[in-house]
């Protein structure tokens, strides 16, 4: 047993009053969960405390909150684990919060809240989940008995499925706390099981509607938030960037909010100079992907539009003129490497992704350096997606 401080970010709007933490004593296992400590509180000694939770065993997804700074489910997350990374979160800011055995929980962010630890899911998380159509839109005509999935298949949707529908990723999305518009990563998550289904008809329909929305698959900054927030592995923004790579590569989807080209202006760039080569980035997203985009009436009118921001950061030393207009020299030997990258990913014949969420033990498929001298189990490596699909293929 210890000794922990727990600390909850009380907050009732109706009251007119501001948001305060709520300070309690108390002594439990260390293996008890976060959970456990907020309900004996509310049990024994303030039972107005709010805090929404079902299933206590990580299923339900009801009690997603933040810890010491960090989003997860408050029922599975043990107080040492909890307090052991109370310290160098962002939470921790003032010196009262970093002492000892102090836990710090307070409702999700980027959802607003109805009371104490209860935040709103409908009027953000749910309604995200419903914009990017979640269910099945089946191809016709239905087979007689049931849709045969390839197994292949199947596992490259697994990991999305495994979704609880908590909220963590969308409480630390950093677009979503500039852009509260943006569908998040949840709803791109889900987005993805439905465009990774070879039963569903409108795949193309899908990501033509999420790449064109302005708040869309292409706001996502690949911050990695998501998936560190994830208590399930879904790894939403690796989800993202599938649907991105499927529109964009396999349906050639140019959206109206150059998404896309925006990142074939990065890819071609490294290749041309090994590292990004920040001014012509917006020229080539705007006027075409090469050198001669800059002269593009769509790429003058936005390079117009951000000289005032370019003239301010080179005077503040922030833009080397000199790397603004000629690129950066990388040594020969260093741009060799690149090209060599380069020239093993473009001569692939076909996209194939790694699946990295199904590991384990493959009973059936004898691996041969184990076959020789042993019984065990052979460790199945993660499993490849399914190759890039097309139209063609998936119809
Ligand atoms: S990676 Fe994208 S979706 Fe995920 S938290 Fe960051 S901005 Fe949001
Ligand atoms: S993707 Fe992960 S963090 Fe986001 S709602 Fe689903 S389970 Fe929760
Ligand atoms: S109470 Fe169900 S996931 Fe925590």
């Amino acid at each position: 047993m210890s000794e922990y401080t727990l600390r909850i970010r009380r907050f009732d709007p109706e009251s007119g009053e501001a948001a305060y933490w709520d300070e309690h004593t108390l002594e439990m296992g260390d293996k008890r969960s976060v959970l456990d400590a907020i309900l004996q509180v509310k049990g024994e000694t303030d039972g107005s405390i709010g805090i929404r939770c079902s299933c206590q065993q990580g299923i339900c997804g009801s009690c997603g909150v933040r810890i010491n700074g960090k989003p997860g489910l408050a029922c599975n997350t043990h107080l040492d684990t909890a307090a052991a990374r109370g310290a160098d979160t962002i939470s921790m800011s003032d010196d009262e919060h970093s002492d000892g055995n102090v836990i710090s929980v307070e409702p999700m962010g980027n959802i607003p809240v109805i009371r104490d630890l209860i935040v709103d899911m409908d009027a953000v998380h749910w309604k995200k989940i419903r914009r990017v159509t979640p269910w099945l839109i089946n191809k016709e005509p239905v087979p007689e008995r049931e849709y045969i999935v390839p197994h292949d298949n199947m596992v490259d949707v697994t990991q999305t499925m495994a979704c609880i529908q908590c909220g963590a990723c969308v409480s630390d999305c950093l677009s979503m706390e500039v852009d509260p518009g943006f569908i998040g990563p949840a709803a791109l998550a889900k987005a993805y099981r439905f465009v990774g289904d070879p039963r569903d008809a409108e795949h193309q329909e899908r990501l033509k509607d999420l790449a064109e929305d302005e708040h869309g698959m292409y706001d996502c900054t690949h911050c990695f938030n998501c998936i560190d927030a994830c208590p399930k592995d879904v790894a939403p923004m690796n989800q993202i960037m599938r649907l991105r790579r499927i529109a964009g590569d396999d349906y050639e989807i140019n959206d109206r909010n150059n998404g896309n080209r925006h990142e074939e202006a990065f890819v071609t760039l490294i290749k041309d100079y090994g590292l990004l080569h920040e001014a012509e980035l917006l020229p080539r997203s705007y006027g075409g992907n090469s050198w001669f985009g800059k002269f593009h009436p769509d790429a003058g009118k936005e390079l117009m539009s951000s000289l005032g921001t370019a003239i301010k950061a080179m005077m503040r030393g922030k833009i080397n003129p000199r790397i603004a207009l000629f690129g950066h020299k990388l040594p020969s030997e260093d741009m060799k490497a690149v090209e060599q990258i380069y020239n093993v990913v473009e001569g692939r014949e076909k996209r194939t992704e790694l699946n990295l969420y199904i590991t384990g033990w493959d009973d059936e498929e004898e691996h041969p350096e184990h076959a020789a001298h042993s019984d065990a189990p052979t460790p199945l490596v993660p499993q490849a997606a399914p190759e890039a699909t097309t139209e063609s293929e998936t119809s």
